[in-house]
């Protein structure tokens, strides 16, 4: 069997807590510029990852709605993009135990984000958290995704989606599932925490201080980044200076995110300067950018019917890619479907 291919962009976010500035460059952003190349582009609100680790029903019901909020307010566009919650099409869990039988317990036992969450507690960890990385495949897989925009973060995943994807192909001796390609591009796809230049900035941080959420006020944002740590030196006038200076580099990349010039152009002009006169600068640019997306989410989340709405057409249009998928799949691995 031989399933020609064409270009097919899938990602998720966790509807946990609030979209960070991380989120935001280093998947939203990148979302909307590959919608707006013209690709088929399919993105989903992950509530079955989310159920992984226990949430509050209510808070996730909020936190998916706005997630869909900060998607469309951030540019997506429900008629150029799928967009829908992943437990709206079944697709994604049936394919995902398939999957469980192709994957291998060593495979997934060297995940790190499975150790990092689970932390010391292994034994307590929901066997979800275990599993999360094939379901996680079968998100991509279902339908025959071509390429993933992720942060740095998810790249071990991906390495897992094609180890899948090949194993699967080669035990049935099928050229069923594409090898997928993970897309981690640009400065920002390892935005770091404000309070130290080594730590992923994560919504799950205790401190707040040391992430910006797409909901914070123009005033908190500007606190933050004045409040974010730095050396003592000024800025670099090369991105060689920006060697073994964590939050400098940070801080540079982020502004390159949000700008869109490269880290040496934002130096060529900056070189020299005090971070107190940069931040400042760093500052009204991420309001400027950030304000605008968190003004429409508040106006968005007003009507939920609406955001409901679109996620319920968005999971019709993905059923009707993802079910044959499924189907085919069922056929391979020998299971009967009555017509
Ligand atoms: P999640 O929800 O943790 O993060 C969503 C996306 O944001 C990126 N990201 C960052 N990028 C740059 N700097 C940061 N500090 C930062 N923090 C987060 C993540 O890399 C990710 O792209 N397992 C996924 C969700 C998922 C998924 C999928 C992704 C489920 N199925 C299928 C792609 C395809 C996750 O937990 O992402």
């Amino acid at each position: 069997m031989n399933n020609a291919q064409t270009s097919r962009v899938f990602s998720g976010i966790q509807p946990t807590g609030n979209l960070t500035l991380g989120n935001y460059l280093g998947a939203v952003k990148r979302f909307v510029e590959m919608q707006n190349s013209g690709i088929e582009t399919i993105y989903c609100m992950v509530d079955l990852h989310a159920i992984t680790t226990w949430q509050n029903p209510s808070e996730l019901k909020a936190a998916t709605r706005e997630l869909a909020a900060g998607f469309i307010a951030s540019g997506l566009d429900p008629e150029k993009s799928i967009l829908f919650n992943q437990s709206q099409v079944g697709a994604h869990s049936e394919l995902g135990w398939v999957f469980n039988c192709i994957a291998r317990m060593g495979w997934l036992n060297r995940m790190t984000q499975f150790k990092d969450k689970a932390g010391k507690n292994r034994e307590n960890a929901s066997v979800g958290l275990f599993a999360y990385p094939t379901l996680m495949a079968a998100d991509i897989l279902v339908y025959h995704a071509t390429h993933v925009p992720v942060g740095e973060d998810q790249k071990q995943h991906l390495e897992l989606t094609r180890d899948i994807a090949t194993k699967f192909n080669n035990d049935f001796d099928v050229n069923f599932f594409p090898i997928t390609e993970p897309v981690i591009e640009g400065v920002a796809t390892r935005v770091m925490s404000l309070r130290d230049g080594t730590k992923k900035m994560s919504k799950s941080d205790a401190s707040d201080m040391s992430r910006i959420n797409l909901t914070d006020s123009a005033e908190l944002i500007s606190k933050k980044i004045k409040k974010a740590k730095t050396d003592p030196d000024p800025l670099p006038s090369e991105v060689e200076g920006l060697n073994n200076r964590p939050e400098a580099k940070n801080l540079v990349n982020i502004y390159s995110g949000l700008s869109g010039l490269s880290p040496q152009v934002i130096l060529s002009e900056n070189g020299g300067r005090d971070f107190s006169k940069f931040k400042p600068d760093l500052a009204e640019l991420a309001v400027s950018i950030l304000t605008p997306i968190s003004n429409e989410m508040t106006h968005l989340m007003k009507e939920p019917d609406q955001i409901d709405k679109i996620l319920g057409n968005g999971a019709a249009k993905a059923a009707k890619i993802a079910n044959p998928i499924l189907e085919q799949t069922y056929d391979i691995v020998g299971l009967i479907r009555s017509k």
